[in-house]
């Protein structure tokens, strides 16, 4: 092995990014003294997007959703006061052959790049700003919008549309929820039908309606900003729904337009029509002069059934031990002296625990639903419902 430094630049540093610089870093101090992690995230802090749906209904707990990177890697291998490996909070705009470009225009070159910039949700279920400060006051706005509001109507009923409704039913009992799914029922379909059976009942008794197999025709110039606006929308069936506050659930935006130079340097296509970035089997960028490119976690083409934090960590996990692999070979990118590496067979989610407030909740594992039955509320409520898993995900970060 050469003294030649090797610079692992890992963009995104969340549930995926995170993993990876950890896994990076503590094989620096195993025998690598000449690798270097620079990790960039557009945000000074790490947010537990999981705890959105309490966040909605809690401003103090709002808070303890944005965690400064800064002390997450200072407890860790990735010490940013340790010269070698480096933070930086700034956005990468464009990546090249072998460098990421960042928003003021300096650059950061690379031998091995991971990218784990993720997929948006909107609000609420993602509040934003560059520092601590800038998202605590979006969400604040958006806490006392919700508290305002009457009538709310909440579109789409996959799980976080359905915590969303059970969190702002249960916290205010006096306002109208409802909730319309265009499927026939809530939650993913690779679900058991008891689960979503059990969620519609839930949610009823906490004075939620919930409509399903209605789809909203949304204007184009509809907001979803979480602000005060009365709104008659209208459902398939020809139905009315009339509302102040308007909450919108489907769909995510893919983190992925920095790749468009790339795309044109390349004349490839490095990304499907709907933004998520393709891999290959092992979760490299499919893109055979560059397979020192990784993608793990919800930006990459994997089916929308493995979009879950639990699914970003196991292919983070893999990639880093890929990277160990190429990083040991002393993988050089011209000799084609690959190293086999292995790949990511992890599928789609196949256990679920939704919450709905902070008593109730439904439960699949092992092919079983707990839709109706206590079992799902006392899971949740044990599980889930007090942090949503904040403490425990900051405590492995820090660890
Ligand atoms: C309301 C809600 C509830 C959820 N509940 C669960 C659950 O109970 N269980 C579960 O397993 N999963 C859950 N998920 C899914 C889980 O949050 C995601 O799967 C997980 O966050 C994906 O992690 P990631 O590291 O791939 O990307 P993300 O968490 O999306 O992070 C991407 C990071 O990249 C940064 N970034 C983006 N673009 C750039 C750029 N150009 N330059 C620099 N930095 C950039 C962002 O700032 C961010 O820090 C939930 C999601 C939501 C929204
Ligand atoms: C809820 O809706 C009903 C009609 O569906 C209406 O009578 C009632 O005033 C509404 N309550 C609130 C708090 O807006
Ligand atoms: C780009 O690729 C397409 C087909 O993939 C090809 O037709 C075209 O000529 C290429 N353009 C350049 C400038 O190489
Ligand atoms: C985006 O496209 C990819 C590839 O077609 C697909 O696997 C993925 O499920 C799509 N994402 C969503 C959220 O539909």
């Amino acid at each position: 092995m050469s003294d030649r430094e090797i610079n692992v630049v890992i963009v995104g540093i969340s549930i995926a990014g995170m993993t990876v610089a950890k896994a990076v870093a503590a094989l620096s101090k195993q025998g690598y003294p000449n690798l270097r992690v620079t990790a960039i995230d557009k945000n000074e802090y790490y947010y537990h997007a999981i705890g959105a749906p309490r966040a909605v209904v809690d401003k103090e707990f709002s808070k303890k959703l944005l965690i400064p990177l800064k002390t997450l890697l200072r407890s860790s291998e990735l010490d940013p006061e340790d010269p070698k490996h480096q933070f930086i909070q700034a956005s990468v705009v464009s990546v090249t052959k072998n460098s990421v470009v960042l928003s003021d225009g300096q650059t950061i070159a690379f031998d091995y790049l991971v990218l784990s910039t993720g997929a948006r949700n909107k609000v609420p279920a993602h509040y934003q700003g560059p520092t601590v400060a800038d998202a605590q006051r979006h969400m604040s706005l958006i806490n006392d919008n919700v508290q305002r509001a009457k009538d709310i109507l909440i579109v789409g009923g996959g799980p976080v549309g359905v915590e969303i409704a059970g969190e702002i039913a249960f916290a205010f009992k006096d306002k109208n929820v409802t909730l319309v799914h265009s499927a026939e029922r809530l939650l993913p379909l690779n679900f058991k039908p008891g689960l979503s059976n059990g969620a519609v009942d839930k949610l009823e008794r906490l004075g939620v309606k919930v409509v399903l197999n209605e789809r909203i025709g949304i204007p184009s110039d509809t907001k979803f900003d979480c602000s005060i606006r009365p709104l008659t929308l209208s459902g398939s069936s020809g139905a009315k729904y009339s509302s102040d506050l308007q909450i919108l659930t489907t769909g995510i935006t893919y983190e992925s337009d920095y790749l468009r130079d790339l795309e044109t340097a390349l004349n490839v296509s490095l990304r499907h029509s709907n933004g998520s970035i393709k891999v290959k089997p092992t979760l490299q960028l499919d893109c055979d002069s560059m397979s020192n490119v990784f993608v793990p976690g919800d930006v990459n083409s994997l089916p929308a059934g493995a979009k879950y934090a639990v699914k970003a960590k196991e292919q983070a996990v893999s990639v880093a031990s890929n990277l160990a692999l190429m990083i040991k070979q002393g993988f050089d990118i011209d000799q084609k002296n690959a190293p086999d590496l292995s790949e990511y067979t992890g599928g789609e989610m196949n256990m679920i625990l939704v919450p709905i407030g902070k008593e109730l909740g439904v439960f699949q594992a092992l092919g079983i639903a707990f839709g109706k039955s206590f079992v799902g509320n006392f899971m949740s409520s044990k599980m889930k419902a007090k942090d949503y898993f904040v403490s425990k995900f900051a405590a492995e970060f820090e660890s």
